[in-house]
């Protein structure tokens, strides 16, 4: 059974044969999930170029620059291996001021500037929220290849950033992988959700276990086309994604479950009791 939503062409062995001297260009290398790649990457021996509205710590490039700035993304794509694009707004939010030039004009440029840099890998993040009433009805867990059911227009967007995704590889030849992000708290008080909510511990994800999968999603070998995966840590008590094509094709797997990683930000939440770590 084809799980993987992937068309094969042939092995993509260029990230491999350019190696580590070239480097990764991570958008959204500031934020919550960039950093944790940004530390994966690092750590594993890679040079990470970071590209976002802030200042990026702990890789070797720090680019400061907006994604709506097409002249500025295109230069940050000249000369790197592969591109993981972060940068987004990452949730709900008002459309035409926020989330239509961060998530859409942003993943144009990005797209565009991979195909004119010949970047030959992208991964591309997207959301659990592409498949919102599933998440809540069932049946899980939800394989890669189910229906699209979008919460509202955060979600609509990463839809988007799939399908402009499957253009990039089906029409250019890139090798991409859409990857649909479990719940990864930025804030105490996003964890606390987290750890309130019934599903929020079955699909955390660890900044250990993100940090290990960016590095084996740039030393892959994949074959040349589209996948979607899903990126998550242990479930507490039930998987609601289907990691296991994850590891078919990345070579990864969870090791941590809720609230490993997390810890920190939990006893940062105003009157958080320990016992409240654990469900
Ligand atoms: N955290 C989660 O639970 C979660 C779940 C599913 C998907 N995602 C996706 O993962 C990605 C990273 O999310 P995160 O939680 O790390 O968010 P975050 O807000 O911590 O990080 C996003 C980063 O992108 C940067 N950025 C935003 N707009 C930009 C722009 N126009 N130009 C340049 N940089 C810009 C921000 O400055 C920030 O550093 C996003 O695409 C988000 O939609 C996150």
């Amino acid at each position: 059974m084809q799980r993987l939503c992937r068309e094969p062409r042939g092995l993509d062995e260029t990230i491999m044969m350019i190696g580590k001297q070239k480097p990764i260009l991570v958008t959204g290398a500031a934020g919550s999930i960039g950093q944790a790649a940004v530390a994966g990457l690092m750590g594993a021996g890679w040079q990470v170029r970071g590209f976002d509205l802030r200042p990026t710590s702990g890789c070797s490039e720090s680019v400061v620059g907006d994604l709506t700035d097409a002249a500025a993304v295109h230069a940050a794509a000249e000369g790197v291996g592969a591109i993981i694009h972060m940068a987004a707004v990452p949730d709900d939010d008002d459309f035409l001021e926020r989330l239509l030039p961060g998530n859409i004009i942003g993943l144009h440029h990005v797209l565009e500037a991979a195909r004119l840099a010949g970047v030959p890998r992208v991964v591309l993040a997207s959301t659990g929220q592409v498949v919102w009433w599933q998440l809540l009805e069932g049946p899980w867990p939800i394989e890669p290849d189910a229906p699209i059911s979008p919460k509202h227009w955060y979600a609509a967007t990463k839809v988007l950033a799939e399908a402009a995704g499957q253009v990039y590889a089906r029409s250019h030849g890139l090798t991409v992988v859409a990857l649909r992000l479990g719940w990864f708290p930025r804030t105490p008080e996003h964890a606390v959700e987290l750890n309130e909510t019934p599903r929020g511990p079955n699909v955390y994800l660890s900044p250990g276990d993100a940090a290990r999968f960016f590095v084996r999603a740039m030393e892959a070998p994949l074959e040349q086309g589209y996948s979607v995966v899903w990126l998550a840590s242990r479930p507490l008590n039930q998987q609601l994604f289907n990691l296991d094509p994850t590891t078919r094709l990345i070579g990864w797997e969870p090791r941590d479950q809720w609230p490993t990683g997390s810890e920190h930000l939990l006893r940062q939440a105003p009157g958080s009791e320990p016992a409240g770590l654990t469900r």
